[in-house]
């Protein structure tokens, strides 16, 4: 038993708002979706039925029905004392099966697109305890951020040909952080957010807990379709988009400049604010800085672009920043009183130092990750024969193609080999994702050469269906 979900939450999970009335099979196979990439995971107690029935906008028929459903098919059981348990029946007894640290020993967690410190981050550590007394007679709280590295960061957007100043800088505690502030201050709850599907996750779940809508503009081949761009804008009238232009995750793609100037200006016609997630920018793994487009920013005026140190040095740094007017800043400035008052010193001066270097930290970060996409992209065009993707130009990803709709198939199947993905649909805002799977290569050569092997020994399973889910319910999950 893993804990339960309220009926509220399940509510949030499930995107139901009050103008969706959802179906007994809509409900079920959104369980099913959340049942299989972890978010309700193995031994969750659902709500009861009464309750979730009071949740959400549909009678109580509907709610019983979709349990029905689920019990079919082997998600749910029902227990006396604790209600309806979800399960995986092909499983039994694992909690939290899709979930790396609960997978066991020897499991390969590839959920996560990150990679180690990049060389150079242990001696900024050092060098930014030597530069902390200066600020040890101060009181630490610095809203917008330590002076030092607000200069230094604009004047990396004005090398890229943004001209910023540095009170046009806010520090927060990562990129994530900064989406989460924005949304608060400036949509109200129930407005729309357009997002591209697919997108990151946690920027999908970061405006849904916000109480905003993500609206969907699909990425077709993996590029920026102006008209589907500008036919969202026009019907939903979104107050935010949220955009990933520079090695977007999870395809890698780079906006070209010309599509950054035909989508800025439809953004401002529209008058829908552009939050530019720049976390990717600096990890350019073909060509150099010089051929990489000038920062969306520049075509869009009003846009908030948002930083981090999280890709292009280190994760552990939790530093990330927010680049926008001055007026902007300010009113973000207001929002987040209530929530934090500034983000560490000795971490921004870390990132201080790295900055210092950054040319020379970069050259060799860019280098590791350029080796080991081209040792993932053989591996995979070796072992798994049909899977489609395009060598990205930058970011930690490939996204894989599939011969067929079969991701989250293949994350249980590869779960079951002790390699832990992440199911294609996480990655869309509301339907898709079951043709494509993210394989980061931010990893060691034989790290990713064994996430490999499991991954071709689940894909050729499910493919011969060999050794199929154990149970009939494991067909119509995967269905
Ligand atoms: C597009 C994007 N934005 C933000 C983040 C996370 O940034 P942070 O660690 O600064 O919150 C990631 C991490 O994968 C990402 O891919």
């Amino acid at each position: 038993m893993t804990g339960r979900v309220s009926a509220v939450r399940l509510r949030a999970l499930l995107d139901v708002d009050a103008v969706d009335r959802p179906g007994y099979r809509d409900i079920a196979e959104r369980v099913r979706l959340l049942v299989i990439d972890g978010r309700l995971p193995s031994g969750t107690q659902l709500p009861s039925e009464r309750d979730l029935t009071t949740a959400l906008p549909v009678s109580r028929t509907t709610v019983t029905r979709a349990y029905a459903e689920l019990r079919e098919a082997g998600l749910l059981v029902s227990r006396r004392g604790s209600g309806s348990v979800v399960t995986l029946a092909h499983d039994a007894g694992a909690s939290g099966m899709l979930a790396p640290a609960d997978a066991g020993p020897g499991a390969i967690g590839w959920t996560v697109a990150a990679s180690a410190a990049a060389p150079g981050v242990g001696l900024a550590y050092a060098q930014a305890a030597a530069a902390l007394p200066a600020y040890l007679h101060q009181s630490g709280y610095v809203m917008t951020g330590v002076p030092a590295l607000r200069e230094a960061l604009a004047a990396r957007y004005t090398e890229r040909g943004l001209p910023t100043d540095a009170t046009q800088i806010m520090v927060t505690g990562g990129a994530v952080a900064a989406l989460g502030l924005i949304a608060r201050t400036l949509a109200v709850r129930g407005e729309r957010v357009l997002c591209e599907s697919p997108t990151y996750p946690n920027a999908i779940e970061s405006v849904r807990r916000s109480g905003l809508r993500p609206v969907a503009v699909p990425l077709d081949e993996d590029c920026w379709h102006l008209p589907s761009f500008e036919a969202t804008l026009r019907q939903a009238a979104p107050r935010l988009a949220y955009l990933i232009p520079d090695f977007h995750n999870p395809t890698g793609a780079l906006m070209d400049a010309a599509t950054r100037d035909a989508l800025g200006a439809a953004l401002t016609r529209a008058r829908t604010t552009p939050v530019i997630d720049e976390t990717m920018v600096e990890l350019v793994l073909d060509g150099d800085d010089d051929a990489m487009p000038p920062p969306f920013a520049a075509s869009a005026p009003d846009a908030i672009t948002i930083g981090s140190a999280s890709k292009s040095f280190w994760g552990g740094i939790r530093i990330g920043w927010v680049r926008a007017s001055h007026d902007m800043v300010r009113l973000l400035v207001d929002t987040r009183h209530s929530a934090d008052l500034g983000s560490p010193v000795f971490e921004q001066l870390v990132l201080v130092e790295l900055l210092a270097r950054r040319a020379e930290v970069l050259a060799e970060h860019r280098a590791a990750l350029r080796r080991q996409r081209d040792e993932l992209a053989t591996l995979v065009t070796d072992r798994l024969p049909g899977w489609q993707f395009t060598v990205p130009p930058g970011g930690l990803s490939l996204w894989a193609q599939l011969p067929a709709r079969v991701s989250s198939t293949l994350v249980i199947a590869a779960a079951r080999e002790g390699l832990i993905l992440t199911a294609g649909p996480r990655f869309f805002v509301g339907a898709g994702g079951e043709r494509h799977l993210r394989l980061p290569f931010a990893r060691e050569h034989d790290d990713l050469a064994e996430a490999v092997t499991r991954l071709a020994r689940a894909y050729q399973r499910c493919r011969d269906r060999t050794d199929p889910p154990s149970t009939a319910a494991m067909h119509a999950l995967t269905a």
